[in-house]
């Protein structure tokens, strides 16, 4: 067993927007370690996207802590892959690719073209698209673009929030096995909300379902070294009506 400390430490965290009565975020706790894929679910308004905006730093924390033990230790360690897509629609694919190295002047700017071009391939992208504008694209090709954006920031954990929902269920399950061959192979972190609990079930590694403003249930889905749970297998099968018989029960209150 390895003794590093978790990527991510959420202790006591608490939220609310002004003049709310009740807390969004209230006493929530979290630690995710490095390879996880940790998935959120839970009612629409439940504060799912709050707490990603928390985590990223976009909303400050009314009390409680938020530690990322990164290797840089800082925010910019962080990928955000937000609902819809946030590629600018002036920049061509390689413009909006390449915006990482001009926001962090750290990256090695040599390396832009090789990594563009591993990640295209990852994500089976031609990279014809290189040159095209995101309005020329599919759905799916612009949330892979999207992907791919905050990848080039070689972020350790990334957020995103129901990435897969717009776009068609063949599209959505090659895109979920991309990603968790990515996060594999490069030993990446993520946190990933979304509604549908056969995306949590065959991408998680666990999955909480988030109530009465913390991560009220937490399920147990795959070590990572795990080999895949086959769609339609009984064992995915007791997952998913496990999962399935809690959310129920939060969300009919
Ligand atoms: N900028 C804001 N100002 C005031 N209240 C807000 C703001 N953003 C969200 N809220 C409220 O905070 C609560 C949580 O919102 P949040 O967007 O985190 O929910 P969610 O779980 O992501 O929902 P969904 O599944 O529909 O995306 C909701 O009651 C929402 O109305
Ligand atoms: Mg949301």
């Amino acid at each position: 067993m390895s003794a590093a400390p978790p990527l991510l430490t959420i202790e006591n965290l608490c939220f609310d927007f002004d003049g709310q009565s009740e807390k969004t975020v209230n006493a929530l706790e979290l630690s995710v370690k490095k390879g996880e894929i940790v998935c959120i679910l839970g009612a629409s308004g439940c504060g799912k996207t709050t707490v990603l905006n928390l985590i990223a730093g976009l909303l400050k924390p009314k009390s409680g802590s938020i530690n990322l033990q990164t290797e840089s230790g800082k925010r910019n360690s962080i990928g955000y892959i937000f609902q819809s897509d946030a590629l600018f629609p002036w920049r061509t694919v390689e413009g909006n690719l390449k915006l990482a190295f001009d926001i962090n002047g750290k990256l090695d700017r040599s390396k832009a073209k090789e990594t563009m071009q591993l990640y295209l391939s990852m994500f089976h992208l031609n990279p014809h698209v290189l040159s095209k504008y995101p309005t020329q694209l599919s759905g799916g090709m612009r949330q892979r673009v999207s992907i791919i954006q905050s990848l080039m920031f070689d972020p350790e954990l990334l957020l995103l929030d129901e990435p897969f929902s717009a776009l068609d269920y063949y599209t959505k399950l090659s895109l979920e096995e991309e990603f968790c061959n990515l996060v594999k192979e490069k030993n990446k972190s993520a946190i990933l909300v979304t509604h549908d609990i056969e995306e949590a079930v065959s991408m998680g590694t666990r999955a909480f379902i988030m109530s009465g403003g913390k991560l009220a249930k937490e399920f147990h889905i795959r070590k990572k070294s795990e080999a895949d749970i086959t769609r339609g297998s009984e064992e995915f099968a007791k997952h998913y009506r496990e999962i399935w018989s809690e959310l129920k029960t939060i969300i009919s209150g």
